[in-house]
This record gives structure tokens, C-alpha cells and sequence, in this order.
């Protein structure tokens, strides 16, 4: 008999910043600020990213586009990126992404691209800790406990375990 399984999880969502926990505000306010750094010339779409290691330093990332589409980076990717390259030991806890268009912030909350969610997910591997993800449009913030949750099912180097032994 076919088993039917169900996947859910729980996030938070508000239209008030005062009720983030201060940390996470501070980490919002930095990755809206990124955004203004973001070379997007192709799709007018700024993104910003600002990721809290455990030791309490902030990394910075935006999107970095190129002519050639594909060879075009997204924010959370270069700050996870920034955060290995030049943080050895030290492990991602949280990440704040938030989007601005010519209009400015965005009015949808925008959500981690597939290849980005990837990328979260082996940085918590990498590290074995939850990174906790905020989330942002022009009036709405939704947390999630772990990027995990935004890739379910996921690919990972458990996969791989057979192949390497
Ligand atoms: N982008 C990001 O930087 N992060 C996301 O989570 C979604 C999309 C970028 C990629 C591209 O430069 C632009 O936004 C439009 O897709």
C-alpha cells in the first residue's frame, strides 16, 4: 500500500518591526541598506543580504549581475560566501534578505531562490546549526527557524556518502 506523507512547518509573519527580536531588526535594517549596493542593471532588482555569524560580526552581500546571465550571483550566495572565504570557524546564525525595485522595497516578501536554498541548506550542514532566515517585503517581515524548512527533502551530502567511501 502507497503511504501518503505530510510535509509542514510553522513560520512567524508581522506588519510591525518593533515586534522583531532587536537582533533581527538590525539585521533587516542592514540587508534593506545592502540592497542599495547591489549591481542589478539587468533586472532593476536590488537585493541585499545581511548574515550574523556566531561571533556576532555581520557579512554583507548583494546581487552582483552579469552581461552573460548565467555568470550573475544572488545576495544570500555572496554573503555565504564571503562568510566562509573570510570567517573560517566562525558559523552563519542568521540571514536577513530583503529586495528593492526602482519603486523601492518590494511589495511581496521575497523568498530565497532554489539555488540560494541549496546553498543555506550546506551551510547549516556544513556547520550543524539552524540558520534562522528573515524575510521582508515593504511592510511585512516572515521568520523562519531554519532554511531546512525551505528546502524539504533535500539534497545533501548524505547523498554523496556512498560515493566517497
Ligand atoms: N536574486 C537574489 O539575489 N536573491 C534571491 O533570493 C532572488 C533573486 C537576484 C538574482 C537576480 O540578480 C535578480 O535578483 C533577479 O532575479
Amino acid at each position: 500500500m502507497i503511504r501518503k506523507e505530510k510535509i509542514t512547518f510553522l513560520y512567524q509573519e508581522t506588519d510591525d518591526p518593533a515586534e522583531l527580536e532587536p537582533a533581527d531588526h538590525e539585521l533587516l535594517e542592514l540587508a534593506r541598506k545592502a540592497a542599495n549596493n547591489a549591481y542589478a542593471p539587468y533586472s532593476r532588482f536590488k537585493v541585499g543580504a545581511a548574515l550574523r555569524l556566531e561571533s556576532g560580526k555581520i557579512i554583507l552581500g548583494t546581487n552582483v549581475e552579469n552581461a552573460a546571465f548565467p555568470s550573475g550571483i544572488c545576495a544570500e550566495k555572496n554573503a555565504i560566501s564571503n562568510a566562509v572565504s573570510n570567517h573560517p570557524g566562525d558559523k552563519t546564525v542568521a540571514i536577513a534578505i530583503a529586495a528593492m525595485t526602482d519603486e523601492g522595497p518590494t511589495d511581496d516578501i521575497i523568498s530565497p531562490c532554489g539555488n540560494c536554498r541549496q546553498v543555506i541548506a550546506e551551510e547549516e550542514s556544513r556547520n550543524g546549526n539552524n540558520i534562522r532566515i528573515i524575510l521582508s517585503s515593504r511592510n511585512k517581515i516572515r521568520i523562519i527557524e531554519k532554511g531546512g524548512d525551505l528546502l524539504p527533502l533535500q539534497f545533501s551530502k548524505n547523498h554523496l556518502r556512498a560515493a566517497l567511501r
